[in-house]
């Protein structure tokens, strides 16, 4: 197929583009390079042998969304591009809900001009909230806690209404948990701007000494050692959750939902002490106060993405952090020079 990814440079659309190629689709990319370096797709063409088209555009710019379908004949879209830090959005809201809620209604419009009506949808398990219990399931409702949360629950409405709308549509939306890792080329990886929000970037940054110490907050949770557990899953394996959902909705209209996870929670400790053994040196820690909005524990229960799909992880939390470990060696500064 011909697939058009937005914000396939990223750090997971970088790794799903790359398993698109592998697995002999087309694929052309639209980011406007917001959060991440065009070297990724550099990087991610050498892995394959062959490139991914590439055009440089905002996703709210209609006009430059025509111009791509014209010009590249998709089938099928994967939308990953959108704004991304809960603690941001809580002080930006309104270029979050421009971003990612605008951005997909332009998308979508786009798409529809051009009778692409195909399209997998990055979700996050974030959409669940404080209320439901732990694991959670599809058919809980849901009620996120934070504008980004909200942005991914009010594009989840608006695509189901459009798959309510018109049978023509076919939309997967794919709830991640955690993802962590990276391809075990350690060419391409996870390259956050500033300091980074999710923990094993942390420890990462930490261990190739960009970071003094990593900041374990709260250590006092109602759970085995008093840190928050979370259900990590592999960029790898997630990508290849994107390419199984997309083939599943070759033979299937309408809305699906799934969640994407391991189904098992770890907690921060363990994913310390996991990747201080993947260093083999010690990594420092100080633990911290909570910080506002954190839960607890969650993770996913994936049953129905394996009764579906036939899709479930299979890479360890041992080869997560080698994985990232390798990446981040390798590249201390990402993708920037150093
Ligand atoms: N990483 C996670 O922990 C996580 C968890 C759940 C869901 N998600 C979602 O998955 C998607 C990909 O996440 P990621 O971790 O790869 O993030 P990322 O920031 O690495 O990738 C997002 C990409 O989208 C691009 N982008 C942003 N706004 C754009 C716009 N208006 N027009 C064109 N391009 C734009 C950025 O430049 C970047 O390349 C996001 O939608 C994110 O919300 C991520």
């Amino acid at each position: 197929m011909r697939i058009l990814v937005t914000g396939g440079t990223g750090y997971i659309g970088s790794h799903t583009v790359l398993t698109l190629l592998e697995a002999g689709h087309d694929v052309v990319v639209v980011d406007n390079l917001v959060n991440s370096s065009p070297e990724a797709l550099r990087r991610v063409g050498e892995l394959a042998g062959r490139e991914a088209a590439f055009v440089e555009a905002d996703i709210t710019d209609e006009a430059a969304l025509d111009a791509a379908f014209s010009d590249h004949s998709p089938e099928a879209v994967i939308h990953f591009a959108g704004l991304k830090a809960v603690g941001e959005s809580v002080g930006i809201p309104l270029d979050y809900y421009h971003n990612n809620v605008a951005g997909t209604i332009s998308l979508l419009r786009s798409m529809d001009r051009h009778a692409v009506r195909t399209i997998v949808f990055s979700s996050s398990a974030t959409v669940y909230g404080e209320h439901n219990p732990t694991p959670y399931v599809e058919k809980m409702e849901i009620g996120a806690m934070n504008p980004y949360g909200r942005t991914k629950e009010q594009i989840e409405d608006i695509l189901s209404d459009l798959g309510a709308s018109d049978p023509r549509w076919r939309i997967a939306l794919l709830r991640y948990f955690n993802p962590v890792g990276a391809h075990p080329s350690g060419r391409i990886g996870e390259d956050p701007q500033g300091i980074p929000n999710n923990l094993v970037p942390f420890i990462a940054q930490v261990a190739v000494g960009r970071r003094e110490k990593l900041m374990v907050f709260g250590g006092d949770y109602d759970t085995p050692d008093g840190t928050c557990l979370r259900d990590y899953i592999h960029v790898v394996d997630l990508a290849e959750g994107h390419v199984a959902a997309l083939n599943y909705l070759t033979d299937h209209e309408g809305v699906h939902r799934w969640n994407l996870g391991s189904g098992t929670g770890t907690s921060v400790l363990e994913m310390h002490a996991a990747f201080e053994k993947a260093v083999g040196s010690p990594i420092p820690y100080e633990i911290a106060p909570r910080r506002p909005g954190d839960l607890p524990a969650f993770w996913a229960d994936p049953s129905a993405a394996l009764a579906d799909l036939g899709w479930s992880t299979v890479r360890t939390v041992e080869q997560m952090c080698e994985d990232h470990w390798r990446w981040q060696k390798n590249n201390p500064m990402g993708y920037a020079p150093s």
